[in-house]
């Protein structure tokens, strides 16, 4: 079979289902083509792509700019390991940390590497810096965080479908709620050996929980004060998509060390990346971490181009603006609804909570109605789904949004 040779949805499926492995659940589409909000399936019905990729295609479907910078830097060089320098690396490390403010950056692929990367500088801070006796390092994380699901992150996890049967786990790791600022001040007074708090500002998997205003900046202090490293996992929050650049802005917290992934490429490339000041940054020496494909040409020049769309866009702006009109408008319909209980998020980075048990499939029906009617989206953990939308959705479109999505929730009320 030629990669260029027409099938139809049923045949993808059914290739999918029969060669590959069963690791995702994914909604019964099939896409073959994609510009900005819209994504086509390969009968040709078009849909608004209300999750992004989970972010990662926050600056839309094969934006020119970021395609562009793909496509000429892949007819020049593509890879060199890390064995050898290139010419494009330095640059976009230079554009990177001045852009988001930090002295330095490890580039890694996947948010996954990223949330290790963190790990290990974290880790060996405490051990070199910090005065930590080896092995006996901790790291702070919240119940109901997602991080990833490597062997490490998923030990540190309470999702039991990501857990079980993938032990023995690593240790290392206390965790305390989401949102729980005494919780933290309690874990930090009592242990010396903490070397970081690993945390997401608004948990996304988890369903879009945003924090009360304050756990941030608490949180921030309180590592301070105890010589602690903040460390935000901005995979999912962060470039532009709660109407920031980054999530922690909205309460002006600057982490010790960020975690970048998804978005950075606006979803053409898998590139992630980890921040930090010089301080923390140089306990890594050369052997000591890093990956083949991590600082490759081609995704440095795909970063640079989609950090750019960004800014020249002013996508935290419009996410922002569409963000908050997104909510009052689901908000006037809720009012009078049996089957929505609420809608919450930030920016762009939305859900809404089905009134219905845990284990019903409301929320799975409601999507795949959603999808007959031409907006994909999914649910998260429970009965919630995600809206997610891609940044460079524009006002009209935005309502058109909102009225697939009432007239569709109208279906499903008792
Ligand atoms: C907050 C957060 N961290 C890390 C990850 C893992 O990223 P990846 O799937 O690229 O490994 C995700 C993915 O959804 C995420 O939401």
């Amino acid at each position: 079979m030629k990669i260029s040779e027409k099938i139809s949805s049923a045949e993808a499926i059914e290739l999918e289902d029969k060669y590959g492995a069963h690791n995702y659940h994914p909604l019964p589409v099939v896409l073959e083509k994609g510009e900005g909000v819209y994504v086509w399936d390969v009968e040709g019905k078009k849909y608004y792509d209300f999750l992004s990729a989970y972010s990662a295609v926050n600056q839309g479907h094969c934006h020119p700019k970021i395609v562009g910078a793909m496509t000429e830097q892949a007819q020049k060089l593509t890879l060199t390991s890390r064995a050898f320098h290139n010419d494009i690396l330095g640059k976009y490390e230079k554009y990177a940390t001045e852009y988001f403010g930090f002295d330095k950056l490890l580039p890694m692929n996947t948010g996954a590497e990223a949330v290790e990367t963190a790990i290990k500088i974290a880790r060996k801070w405490a051990y070199e810096k910090k005065g930590v006796e080896e092995t006996e390092a901790q790291i702070v994380v919240c119940e109901n965080n997602f991080h990833g699901r490597t062997t490490t992150i998923i030990s540190f996890s309470n999702d039991e479908g990501a857990r079980k049967n993938f032990g023995p786990y690593t240790p290392g790791f206390l965790k305390i709620p989401y949102n729980d600022p005494d919780a933290l001040e309690e874990v930090l007074k009592n242990n010396s050996n903490i070397a970081g708090f690993l945390v997401e500002p608004i948990q996304g998997e988890a369903g879009v929980y945003v924090p009360s205003e304050g756990f941030l900046t608490r949180a921030k202090e309180l590592c301070e004060q105890h010589n602690v490293l903040f460390i935000a996992d901005e995979v999912q929050t962060g470039i532009a998509r709660t109407g920031k650049l980054l999530a922690v802005e909205h309460e002006n917290v600057k982490p010790d060390v960020l975690i970048l992934g998804k978005a950075i490429s606006g979803g053409v490339y898998p590139v992630s990346a980890v921040l930090a000041n010089d301080d923390v940054m140089n306990v890594i020496q050369p052997g000591q971490h890093g990956s083949t494909f991590g600082g490759n040409p081609v995704a440095c020049a795909v970063a640079m181009a989609a950090l750019d769309v960004i800014k020249d866009e002013k996508l935290a702006e419009n996410a922002e603006k569409l963000g908050n009109l997104f909510r009052r408008k689901l908000d006037d319909y809720i009012r009078n609804s049996n089957i929505v209980n609420l809608v919450r998020g930030k920016g762009l980075l939305n859900a809404i909570v089905i009134n219905d048990s845990e284990d019903s499939s409301t929320a799975w029906d409601i999507c795949m109605k959603l999808k007959e009617n031409g907006l994909l989206a999914k649910p998260t953990h429970g009965n919630i789904i995600r809206f997610a939308p891609p940044l460079v959705m524009n006002e009209e479109q935005l309502l058109d949004c909102v009225d697939i999505i009432t007239k569709t929730l109208q279906d499903f009320e008792k």
